[in-house]
């Protein structure tokens, strides 16, 4: 059986650091973070509430602006105007995905780089691109998921062949750029690579984040493997009683979890190391902004 990789447990440790250190320098900065929620969607409520509790866990000003769906693109971008210009704030999260009616890419790009905590926006993007890792804000995800990987396989990935399931600017793309500069050699997997079962038994590191549940089985697996699973979705759950659901990653867990060397579950694996990142981007951005 695998060793199942306690994400609570290092996002925990994580968040008493950056909890730590934000009252070591609260008399020259408190680290101020805005969520901005648009519409309704349960599960971004979910994610959103959480965010903005755990922020003021840290110590942190923190800010929650909730939107009705039908604001315009105009109102939108103004408030993120406003943030950006506001000193109490230090790091904007916009959650998505936003109603179709507005354009992501544009809001995204008008947060100021310095607040840009989810690392999305192109100049953060590009200095991941490029190797300018410490001067980037890197997204929270897939930042957090290579300390989980770090806890199995230390920091240098020499030699080691990492596949990545996914290509979204969100997860993967980020993720083959973070193991690319740990030095693994990367391969992107996604919707259509041929021999995708092939593929991913090649990996010495696997990082599912396809959205599909429990797409990836325990025969795709090499043994002894580190799969790090990304993937978030509820499916009905009868022996729970009708109408009941459960959460699953898009790795079958059972069956992986046989071969794999170490594997982190769902839920408890990567969505915590999320949150856990996201407020340590917001310390950085808060440290940086008091020089
Ligand atoms: N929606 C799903 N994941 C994320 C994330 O990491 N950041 C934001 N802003 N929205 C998301």
């Amino acid at each position: 059986m695998a060793e199942i990789i306690d994400g609570k447990a290092v996002a925990a440790e994580i968040v008493a650091k950056v909890t730590a250190h934000a009252a070591s320098i609260a008399g020259t900065v408190v680290p101020g973070l805005a969520t901005i929620l648009v519409g309704e969607d349960p599960a971004s409520q979910v994610y959103v509430a959480s965010k903005s509790r755990m922020a003021k866990e840290c110590g942190f000003h923190s800010v929650q602006h909730t939107l009705p769906r039908e604001i315009t693109q105009a109102e939108l971008l103004a408030l993120v105007d406003r943030l950006n210009n506001d000193p109490a704030i230090h790091g904007i999260l916009v959650q998505l995905p936003l109603p179709d009616h507005i354009d992501s890419g544009a809001v995204i790009q008008a947060i100021s780089p310095d607040k840009d905590v989810d690392g999305f926006h192109f100049i953060n993007v590009g200095k991941l691109g490029t190797g300018e890792i410490d001067s980037a804000f890197v997204p929270c995800t897939p930042a957090g998921c290579m300390l989980l990987i770090d806890r199995v396989r230390g920091r240098d990935l020499s030699g080691l062949s990492a596949v990545v399931v996914g290509r979204s600017n969100i997860v993967g793309k980020p993720m083959a750029n973070l193991l690319l500069a740990a030095n693994a050699t990367v391969t992107i997997a996604h919707s259509r690579t041929a021999n995708l079962p092939e593929v991913v038994r090649q990996a010495d590191i696997v990082v599912a984040a396809v959205g599909r549940p429990q797409m990836i089985k325990g025969d795709w697996i090499k043994p002894g493997a580190t799969v790090i699973d990304v993937g978030i979705n509820r499916i009905p759950a009868p022996e729970k009683g009708e109408g009941k659901t459960r959460l699953v990653g898009d790795v079958d867990f059972n069956s992986a979890s046989k071969v794999a060397g170490a594997i982190t579950p769902v839920p408890g694996g990567v969505g915590p190391m999320t949150i856990a990142m996201l407020m340590a981007n917001t310390l950085t951005a808060a440290c940086r902004a008091a020089g």
